[in-house]
């Protein structure tokens, strides 16, 4: 008998992640299908995707490219190792990838999620001092409130306490820099805030705390996604560069949720014009529909490893899927899609539209903050006294009820839908968002 999808009758099995898992299965939120800017629920309504799935289907949803190149690719060849041997799709999305990257990144090591990218990010640094007769290089510096996926490395360089908090002692040799988030400074803020710059210049510090012989690299998301949306002050990333380089430290873009358009350019490094020495990414690689991540270097890093013995692995690093060929048929049909239908384009165009709807619930009840780049916008809600994240998660649970998707994290809403975003359906997000807002609690 055919398994019915739209009526599954035990939820006991399926553990699932960052989920409210008891409150849940009381009450389950189903998605059965999904077409460009909508999800089909279960029970048959279309609610407007206001954040690209979890930022991750910036070209939307369903777009048939995409699904014939899988279709297509999964009937020729499904899988093929990549240690010690190759297939032409995996090689042929890498230059792909280059052609849109920053100038001076010319090298990607695939990984299946951003999590691994931050990891193999996190090992190529230590590995590349090595190489080049550094190994005191050894500490990592990330920064308060960031997030870097659920792996060791990534919860030890992140600041999410409640995603560090459960899980021992982490990475010894870690630091952070302060977070940049200036509510008092920079409330309201479109675009870049103007108050900030100057928390680059904890690095300094932890400079002269540690000596500059015993840091491997400093990572950083451009655009801080996960933690509720907290925008780089003008010329702090610029200042992060210029103390990395000037002490000999790598610079790590988390570019997972900055990457493939979100905020209107390939990337965030050419959206600020800085250029680190490498970007991690996933997501909108292949538009979230195959698990794929990337890990984008400059020639410098790569070219340390290739050294000694042309017969001898350089990197002892890797996963079985990584440049699997489903992943990579289906990120090179995603690049096409997003060149073809000019959706980096598209984003930048429309950004300005976005920012004066979002900034128009500014006097919605309850907010207290409104901020946004690109494609992306933060509410932030007053939180009710003594129990945080209760507001904004009803607001999520009318929200969905209304017909729209956003995100939470704490009290902040999040949004990012897809670049094929239209005025219209801007006009149905924040419209419907601020229906629920003067109706909650
Ligand atoms: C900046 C950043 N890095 C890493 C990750 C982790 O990616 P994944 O969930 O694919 O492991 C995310 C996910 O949201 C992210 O936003």
């Amino acid at each position: 008998m055919p398994l019915d999808r739209k009526a599954p009758n035990d939820l006991n099995a399926f553990w699932m992640p960052f989920t409210a898992n008891r409150q849940f299965k009381k009450n389950p939120r189903m998605f059965v299908g999904a077409k460009d800017m909508h999800y089909t629920t279960s029970d048959g309504r279309q609610v407007l995707d206001g954040t690209a799935g979890l930022w991750c289907c910036n070209a939307g949803h369903c777009r048939p490219k995409i699904t014939e190149a899988i279709q297509k690719q999964a009937a020729e060849l499904d899988y093929a190792p990549a240690f010690q041997m190759g297939h032409p799709v995996a090689f042929e999305l890498a230059n792909r990838i280059i052609e849109i990257a920053p100038k001076g990144i010319e090298h990607v090591f695939y990984t299946n999620s951003g999590s691994e990218s931050v990891e193999t990010a996190l090992k190529l640094a230590i590995a590349y001092h090595r190489a080049k007769g550094q190994a005191s290089r050894t500490r990592l510096i990330g920064r308060e409130r960031g997030y870097h996926g659920v792996n060791f490395g990534g919860i030890s360089v992140g600041g999410i306490v409640n995603n560090r908090r459960h899980f021992g002692t982490l990475l010894n040799g870690v630091d952070h820099l302060p977070h940049t988030h200036l509510p008092e400074q920079n409330r309201w803020s479109k675009g870049q805030p103007e108050h900030g710059a100057y928390l680059a210049d904890d690095l300094e510090k932890l400079v002269a705390l540690h000596g500059a012989e015993t840091i491997a690299a400093v990572i950083v998301e451009p655009v801080a996604g996960s933690t509720g949306v907290i925008l780089p002050p003008k010329g702090y990333l610029e200042k992060l560069r210029a103390i990395t380089k000037k002490h000999g430290i790598l610079l790590i873009f988390d570019e997972v949720i900055t990457g493939f358009g979100r905020l209107g350019a390939p990337f965030a490094a050419q959206y600020f014009d800085v250029l680190p020495d490498m970007m991690t990414t996933a997501k909108g690689l292949t538009n979230g529909v195959i698990p794929m991540g990337a890990v984008l270097t400059t020639a410098d890093i790569h070219d340390a490893f290739m050294q000694g013995p042309e017969n001898l692995i350089e990197l002892f690093h890797g996963y079985t899927y990584s440049g699997n060929p489903i992943a990579s048929a289906a990120g090179i049909a995603t690049l096409e899609t997003y060149k073809e239908e000019g959706l980096f384009e598209r984003a930048a165009a429309i950004a300005p539209y976005w920012e004066e709807a979002l900034h128009s619930l500014r006097s919605s009840r309850h907010v207290i903050d409104v901020r946004n780049m690109g494609l992306i916008g933060a509410v932030e809600l007053d939180p009710i006294a003594g129990e945080p994240t209760k507001r904004a998660f009803s607001a999520f649970l009318a929200a969905y009820d209304r017909n729209i998707l956003i995100r939470t994290t704490g009290d902040i809403i999040a949004m990012s839908p897809p670049l094929m975003i239209e005025k219209h359906h801007i006009d149905t997000l924040i419209g419907t968002l601020a229906d629920v807002l003067a109706k909650l609690d």
